[in-house]
């Protein structure tokens, strides 16, 4: 079982990690990773997609991921919204896959803490237990269709017609164009910034950058709305431009780590890579010398090595007698 995942603060994270207690051989793969590919392909025979949902629909990184799916004929596939939305969601993810001929076996969407503080105020943490009670009990039921591989595409109750068919649209498309009010170019740091980076190692669109010690939000890179940076900030120091976020409070799952949400930008396998105008060689007595550099997820190592000949065992092509890797930094 592959289950993939997209979380700003933890919620989807968190029912990830819950499901593979419940099904161990599961493997968790972040979709801001994964989208790194330009085709997705899995041959697992179950396939599950965890998501929050943003102004009543998919979050955009979650829907270029379905864009580039591609499973199995008989790949069992299920979805999970961390937060109750109307079926039209997965029948939009049906609708994007419609091209490989894959459709959603199983569709769940239930009740998380909230997240959206440009309106609501995030739960009290009696609410928040209240809420983790209530997934759990989900998540086994969830469990249970999905072990089976049963199918499981609840419809939107009939009165909801009105809503779901005309108000729905609109809405989404709506927010969608605007970009959330252009909220992005209104997200700043208070006087409490400590200047201490987090925002900008967890950002998952890699909009923020740190300049003279506080954040900046770059212009030219879209925000995925993931809202990590917000919730994350140690000092609470990030708020939006007349959106009254500093009374509304802070949320994170409480099992979830910003460090957690930072990995789901991060490659877990080194990739060595030596462009050949970077990898340069040069003789110094009889020595010779070489840098490059090996790229590690985000960071770049930086190698530069010397290759000690002896004089008296070595032809011009023998391997050296001691490599020593010199200096070595992150970037
Ligand atoms: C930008 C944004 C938009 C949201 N829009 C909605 C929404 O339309 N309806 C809703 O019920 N929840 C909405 N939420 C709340 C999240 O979907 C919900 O808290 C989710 O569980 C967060 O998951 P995560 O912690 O994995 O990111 C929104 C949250 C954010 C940050
Ligand atoms: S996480 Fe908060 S305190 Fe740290 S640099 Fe960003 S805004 Fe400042
Ligand atoms: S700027 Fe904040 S909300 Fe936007 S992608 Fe980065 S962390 Fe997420």
């Amino acid at each position: 079982m592959e289950i993939y995942y997209f979380s700003g603060t933890g919620n989807s994270l968190h029912v990830a990690r819950e499901l593979k207690k419940r099904f161990p051989e599961a493997k968790l793969i972040p979709i801001i990773r994964a989208l790194k590919k330009k085709t997705i392909r899995t041959e697992a025979e179950t396939v599950g997609i965890i998501f929050p949902i943003h102004a009543l629909t998919l979050p955009w990184p979650v829907e270029e991921f379905f864009g580039k799916l591609r499973t199995g004929p008989a790949t069992y596939l299920f979805a999970v919204a961390t937060r109750v939305c109307f079926a039209k969601v997965f029948l939009k993810i049906n609708r994007l896959m419609k091209k490989q001929g894959i459709t959603l076996d199983a569709t769940f969407s239930f009740e998380m803490p909230e997240t959206y503080i440009p309106v609501f105020q995030v739960y009290s943490n009696e609410k928040i237990r209240e809420v983790e009670r209530e997934v759990q009990k989900k998540l086994d039921v969830i469990k249970k269709t999905i072990a089976a591989k049963e199918k499981h595409l609840p419809k939107d109750p009939g009165g909801w017609f009105l809503f779901s068919h005309i108000l729905y649209p609109l809405i989404t498309q709506y927010f969608r164009k605007i970009r959330f009010s252009g909220m992005e170019k209104s997200f700043y740091a208070d006087p409490a910034c400590t200047g201490c980076g987090i925002c900008e190692e967890i950002c998952l669109s890699g909009k923020i950058k740190m300049k003279n010690g506080k954040p900046h939000w770059q212009s030219n890179i879209p925000c995925t709305y993931c809202f990590a940076c917000i919730h994350f900030c140690p000092a609470r120091a990030i708020q939006i431009k007349n959106r009254n976020t500093c009374q509304r409070g802070r949320y994170h799952h409480p099992s979830i780590k910003a460090t957690d949400i930072m990995e789901q930008k991060e490659c877990t396998t080194p990739s060595i890579k030596l462009p050949v105008g970077f990898l340069s060689v040069w003789q110094a007595d009889n020595d010779f010398c070489l840098s490059g550099y090996i790229e590690y997820g985000h960071k770049i190592v930086i190698l530069s090595g010397k290759l000690f000949i002896s004089n008296t065992s070595c032809s011009k092509n023998s391997i050296a007698s001691f490599f020593t890797v010199s200096l070595a930094f992150y970037y």
